[in-house]
């Protein structure tokens, strides 16, 4: 197939993909490397988004462009969840039970964020036997219906309604507000250990050890959500691993599959073991791919293997500090940094979405987050540099001297 730089993909794009955003679409992709995109005109970007949390390696990192090609030239698909052995599976699992720690020994694999959840929701009725769901205002799991349900922005639940029956929504970080919902009909309690699309929410340090022994007094489970911030982004593998707690469940994705659709839900055997009662109490087709396993596999190593972990903490230290040092430079404009690792909000104080075009404008993406407005997102590659960050603060610095 030949790709041509022409404005009539941009016509059919908005005329065949069905569109959730009005308009036609900013720029053609030709290519992806590192922390760079390149348009069809040939203008790079700086990618401070990694797809929304995805390309934590960077893209097209060639380790994981090689075990995919050679992946996919062995074998692409055969039966998974089948007869066979899968390899690459194991391999993948082994990856991500020695990140998660002590506590998870197996996972479920799937493909996307939305996917893990909806089976961690359906692996924690299973084994509790109860009905309740308690989330967190500003929570975001997903758009199938069980991951709706407990993600907090009313207008894209109500339209979907009826959805899953006793979903209660309590504050972020509010741990009385916590005690007060979590009851002995609670199965599990579904949080996201630092919000993403609530606005890079750092939660203080008592909440989530705090919700752990409020779900060990009500007999619940405690569900990770760490599809934004698994993978390294906050300087963790996880991001509960900042404090001292032990999920029950973690469910993983975005980052996971190291560019390729590959998604998990982590815990303990004994959890897993109420799936096979009765047998394939659930399933999926392409869920633990074995090229996204590979890729995923890559992806992992590349993490391990180029000190990434302390890269995102490093580099995003220094990140935040310049933002800190420029909030000075325009109070009242730039109200708000915050974050952990590479992950890293903005607050302004005006719409964020001109911030976002004119930076797009300047050569450098950053994004926009679903349920906070007036947060700018930064979460750039793992593998990026201080200088490729100096090339995203001064685009931001003239932006806001504009806007100012
Ligand atoms: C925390 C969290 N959970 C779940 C999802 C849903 O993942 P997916 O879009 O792969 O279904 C997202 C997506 O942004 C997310 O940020």
């Amino acid at each position: 197939m030949t790709i041509t730089t022409s404005e009539d993909y941009r016509d059919r794009f908005v005329e065949r993909l069905s569109q959730n955003m009005p308009g036609r679409k900013d720029f053609q992709v030709a290519s992806a490397s590192g922390c760079t995109l390149t348009d069809d005109e040939g203008r790079t970007y700086l990618d401070m988004t990694s797809g929304i949390g995805v390309a934590n390696v960077g893209h097209c990192h060639p380790r994981v462009v090689a075990a995919v090609q050679e992946q996919v030239a062995r074998y692409a698909h055969v039966n998974v969840y089948g007869r066979f052995v899968v390899p690459e599976q194991v391999e993948m699992v082994d990856r991500l039970v020695a990140a998660a720690g002590p506590g998870f020994d197996m996972a479920y694999l799937l493909s996307t964020g939305a996917e893990a959840n909806e089976c961690a929701l359906k692996l924690a009725r299973k084994v509790t036997g109860r009905p309740k769901f308690v989330a967190m205002e500003r929570a975001y799991h997903g758009r199938s219906f069980g991951a709706l349900s407990v993600s907090w922005r009313e207008e894209w639940r109500t339209p979907f309604e009826p959805l899953l029956p006793e979903v209660e929504f309590v504050p972020f970080d509010d741990l009385a507000a916590a005690a007060a919902a979590i009851d002995d009909r609670t199965a599990a309690v579904i949080v996201e250990p630092i919000q993403g699309e609530g606005g890079i929410r750092v939660p203080s340090d008592g909440f989530l050890p705090g919700l752990r022994s409020l779900c060990d007094d009500a007999g619940a489970l405690l569900i990770a959500d760490e599809v934004q911030g698994g993978m390294g982004r906050s300087g963790r593998w996880f991001a509960h691993q900042h404090w001292d707690v032990r999920p029950d469940i973690v469910t993983c994705a975005k980052a996971t599959g190291g560019g390729l659709p590959l998604a998990a839900v982590l815990a303990r055997a004994e959890l897993f073991a109420t799936f096979v009662d009765p047998p394939l109490s659930h399933l999926t087709t392409m869920g633990g791919n074995p090229v996204a396993c590979a890729a995923g596999i890559a992806a992992y190593d590349v993490i391990v293997d180029e000190g990434l972990l302390d890269n995102a903490t490093e580099v995003g230290a220094y990140l935040r500090d310049e933002l800190s040092t420029m909030m000075t430079d325009f109070p009242g404009l730039l109200v708000d940094v915050r974050g952990k690792g590479l992950w890293c909000a903005l607050e302004v104080s005006v719409d964020a979405n001109p911030l976002v075009t004119r930076m797009q404008e300047l050569g450098v993406l950053t994004g926009s987050v679903l349920n906070q407005s007036g947060t700018v997102r930064i979460m750039p590659p793992l593998v990026i540099t201080r200088s490729e960050v100096d090339v995203f603060l001064e685009a931001l610095r003239t932006t806001l001297g504009e806007i100012a």
